[in-house]
């Protein structure tokens, strides 16, 4: 489960209607059949709601794995052509528009999301839509750098 507060309006409603429009996978079926029973107007007032939460983080990722993932997150691995993070996400990872927020984002949750990122988004094929940005990033990244630069995440603030 991700964590939605603080999250920018614009990326918590295409979200939203990636679900809806079946652009975007979830096996959890509660999930499913709630956001389709959310009026536009529900979904507007919901990423309101969601983007002024702004709890201390959760952390328990790994400590020892944090300066791996800043580094990441700050500069790349230029060897395997991943971009700085920073330079979509924000140096404080607080997101912009349609770019989501990680700050805080549970470790978990960012590391099932970058292993999995074709499997979930992008899913219909006549529809392309911004999770297109992030498909080469998540399909560079290896196993031990998604894990470090979700445990750096995790502790932001
Ligand atoms: C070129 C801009 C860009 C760069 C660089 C970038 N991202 Fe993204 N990222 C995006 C966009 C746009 C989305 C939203 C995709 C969507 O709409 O499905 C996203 C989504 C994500 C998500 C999903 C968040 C959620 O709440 O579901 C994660 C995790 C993520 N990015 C991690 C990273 C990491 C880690 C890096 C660095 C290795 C990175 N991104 C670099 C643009 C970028």
């Amino acid at each position: 489960m991700p964590r939605l507060a603080g999250q920018t309006t614009e990326y918590f409603e295409n979200q939203l209607r990636a679900f809806v429009e079946r652009r975007r996978e979830t096996h959890i079926a509660i999930v499913m059949s709630r956001v389709h029973g959310l009026s536009p107007e529900m979904r507007t007032a919901l990423a309101a709601h969601f983007t002024d939460l702004n709890p201390k983080p959760f952390g328990s990722a790994e400590r020892k794995l944090v300066a791996t993932g800043k580094a990441i997150y700050e500069e790349g691995a230029p060897d395997a052509n991943v971009p700085a993070c920073s330079a979509c996400h924000g140096p404080e990872a607080e997101g912009s528009g349609p770019i989501p927020r990680l700050a805080g984002q549970l470790y978990p949750y960012t590391t099932k999301e970058l292993a999995n990122w074709s499997k979930e988004r992008g899913q219909d094929a006549a529809n392309p839509d911004t999770s297109a940005i992030m498909k080469p990033i998540a399909h560079s990244l290896t196993k031990s750098q998604i894990e470090a630069v979700a445990a750096y995440l995790s502790y932001m603030e």
